[in-house]
């Protein structure tokens, strides 16, 4: 059997001395979509930043592709192809749609492959593509998100 794409085990973080996750575990496997459902303070953004890097672990185990990252700094993970698109709109308002999605390939260390990665962008949401040259803080809410 093939390790899954992510693998979260037995997840603890604190919070000083308040517990934000204890005991969180799941797989994500390659190719497929998993959704984290909880009430509000449930512990959803606390995962997903602990995956990322954001925030320290506690206690417990992350896997990403097979290989243990738990510790890791948030710019390694994204280095190894694990990103956390950000709830809220954490743009540079004032830079256009384009810049806000170079920026985004900043870490990519083969930059011939970003021309491509723009198109791809664009083919999925062709809406950025229109308003590539418009300021990223004149977007709407739904385009911001995109
Ligand atoms: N920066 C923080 N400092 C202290 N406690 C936090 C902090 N962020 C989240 N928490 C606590 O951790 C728990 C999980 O919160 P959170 O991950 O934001 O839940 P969700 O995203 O599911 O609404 C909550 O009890 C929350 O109060
Ligand atoms: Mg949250």
């Amino acid at each position: 059997m093939t390790a899954p794409l992510l693998r979260v085990e037995h997840l603890e973080v604190h919070y000083g001395d308040l517990i934000g996750v204890s005991d969180v575990s799941f797989d994500v496997p390659e190719g497929s979509v998993v959704a984290l459902l909880g009430s509000n303070g449930g512990g959803k953004t606390t995962t997903l930043n602990a995956i990322a890097g954001l925030i320290p672990v506690y206690a417990g185990r992350i896997e990403f592709q097979g290989l243990e990252i738990t510790g890791e700094s948030a710019f390694a993970i994204v280095r190894r192809g694990l990103a956390l698109s950000p709830e809220g709109w954490r743009l540079f308002v004032q830079q256009s749609v384009e810049n806000n999605l170079l920026l985004g390939a900043t870490p990519l260390r083969d930059r011939k492959r970003v021309a491509a990665l723009l198109e791809r962008v664009y083919a999925i949401f062709p809406r950025l593509k229109e308003r590539r040259n418009q300021r990223a803080g004149t977007m709407s809410g739904g385009e911001r998100q995109m």
